[in-house]
């Protein structure tokens, strides 16, 4: 595969936000669900307490005309050991700091012209603060989110999630980090810990973003961009001291699945998965790394020659779908899953900076037993397939309420739950077998384990080209799901009764209603 050009030489003036009249009416509640949300909980003390609103801005990415975003912009309110930073000339953001325990209050004030809600992606809180699609808001409205942080330390985030439009909302730039710190005093940190949120888009001559343009088949396959954004700049260009950094990588893409590596030819030093530190740093080539994962990776830049330029690239890799079609080949889409190109390059600098040594072990993390599992003998299955030109769950697609009795789990218990992609469980049918794709998939509400992947029903082109890059032995919320590929995990029920929703976080494909509910149950 010919390696595609991303960069051009776009050259872009100093980033400034101009505010659009904003609309000032504030009503409270869609009227759906009068109680959560609705206004602030006066016994509830915060530790952080921010106002964030969603807003349309004109934002000066490029020289000449300013591009259209969509931005959540932070005003705090009060922030005890806590921190709400912007990413500096970005439409992304912002990148909270927060510790575990602590108590967050987020006023989401929506002023975009369509509704949205927040969903906090990797947190365990109860569902009314989820994001759940039921729960969003009309422009002009307002949400207001209280939780406790319960999570592991780790690289969690927040987006958009209304029901069919959470593609194009974050698309225009609504995300943002959400870290919980550690005090691991041998890792990196302060200017040395730096989070890379890795997006692909595509910009008209207008210096315009351009999405779907209503083409039924891209929606099929998800957007993929033309070129790579990093933190909301399309300036892919780093700065790095001879220092050791850890970087918190988040796949902010669509649907755009990265071989991360390395030029310079050293292994990829994973240290954090989606919840958290790995017992074990994971020495690997290449990481494969789907939309809504998280990675932690360690880089030592200490002994690195100044001016010298890394790129993190994205290595070629056969992505196993079958959909009788390539990305490149539609109009308004960039290069297809598995093309090789550069993410960002870092130039290091000669300024020297802290170096540290790579840790050998961190916390130990308690795997699950399959024999914990109420339905260790009969796994539940949920199939990912194409059912005439739609994507489905076990046949299904989303109802905003809906929870089917394969849904309904009990609090405290461990279940095994089967992820299968591409087989319909009826049989090979010609129409179901012709439409293949990597789906990653995605729980709300919870992190869980990763107890077993099954490879026997992959290609081996596809699977020979991938198979060095998953790190499994740490808890996570998102796994890429390869065509015939069988992922069993492991996962536990606490704390909170009500429904949340699992989904492909190919994000065209959870619009289209690759999305269901679960609801757990007393
Ligand atoms: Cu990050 Cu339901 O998604
Ligand atoms: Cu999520
Ligand atoms: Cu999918």
């Amino acid at each position: 595969m010919k390696r595609y050009e991303f960069l051009r030489n776009f050259t872009y003036g100093l980033a400034a936000f101009s505010i659009l009249p904003s609309m000032t009416y504030f009503k409270s509640g869609n009227g759906l669900n009068p109680n959560p949300g609705n206004s602030i909980n006066e016994s509830f003390n915060p530790d952080l307490d921010i106002e964030l609103t969603a807003a349309q801005r004109n934002l000066q990415v490029f020289t000449g005309n300013k591009t259209g975003v969509y931005s959540y912009v932070s005003d705090i309110l009060k922030a005890e050991n806590a921190t709400v930073e912007n990413l500096p000339g970005s439409w992304l953001g912002p990148v909270f700091r927060v510790k575990q325990g602590q108590k967050v209050r987020v006023r989401f004030k929506n002023q975009l012209p369509s509704e949205s809600v927040i969903h906090w992606h990797g947190l365990h809180i109860p569902p009314e603060m989820d994001g759940h699609p039921m729960y969003a808001v009309d422009g002009g409205e307002q949400y207001v989110y209280e939780f406790e942080v319960n999570n592991r330390p780790g690289t969690y985030w927040f987006h958009p999630h209304p029901d069919k439009i959470t593609g194009p909302q974050v698309y225009r730039g609504l995300a943002g980090m959400f870290i919980v710190e550690d005090d691991e005093n041998n890792l990196p940190s302060g200017q040395y810990d730096v989070p890379l949120i890795i997006q692909d888009r595509i910009f008209d001559d207008n210096n315009q973003l351009v999405y779907m343009q209503n083409n039924p088949m891209s929606q099929m396959q998800g957007f993929l961009g033309n070129r790579i954004v990093v933190n909301g700049n399309p300036e892919n260009n780093l700065e790095v001291s001879k220092a050791t950094y850890r970087f918190r990588v988040l796949n902010g893409s669509n649907s755009r699945i990265y071989k991360m590596a390395w030029s310079d030819g050293s292994d990829e030093i994973v240290i954090g998965s989606d919840g958290g530190l790995l017992p074990h740093p994971v020495r690997i080539p290449y990481l494969m790394f789907a939309p809504g994962e998280r990675a932690e990776i360690w880089k030592d830049f200490s002994t690195s020659d100044t001016g010298k330029d890394v790129h993190l690239q994205s290595l070629s890799f056969n992505d196993g779908s079958s959909m009788g079609m390539g990305g490149g080949m539609m109009g308004g889409s960039g290069p297809a899953n598995g093309t090789a190109f550069d993410i960002c390059k870092f130039t290091v600098t000669s300024e020297s900076g802290e170096r540290k040594s790579l840790p050998s072990a961190f916390q130990t993390i308690r795997p699950i037993r399959e024999s914990e599992a109420v339905n260790a003998a009969s796994p539940r299955q949920f199939r990912f397939y194409n059912q005439r030109m739609q994507w489905v769950i076990n046949g299904e697609t989303f109802g905003m309420k809906e929870v089917a009795d394969w849904e309904k789990v009990k609090l405290n218990t461990t279940e095994i739950w089967e992820f299968i992609n591409g087989d319909n469980g009826q049989g090979m049918g010609m129409m179901q077998d012709m439409m293949e794709m990597p789906h990653p998939v995605h729980l709300h509400g919870l992190q869980f384990q990763i107890v077993d992947r099954d490879v026997s029903g992959m290609s081996s082109d596809s699977w020979n080209t991938i198979k060095d890059g998953f790190v499994d032995d740490g808890w996570q919320d998102t796994f890429l799901l390869m065509p015939g590929m069988k992922v069993k995990i492991a996962l536990r029920f606490k704390d909170f009764t009500g429904i949340f929703v699992y989904h492909c976080h190919n994000l065209e494909h959870e619009d289209m209603g690759m999305m269901r509910n679960y609801e757990v149950v007393k």
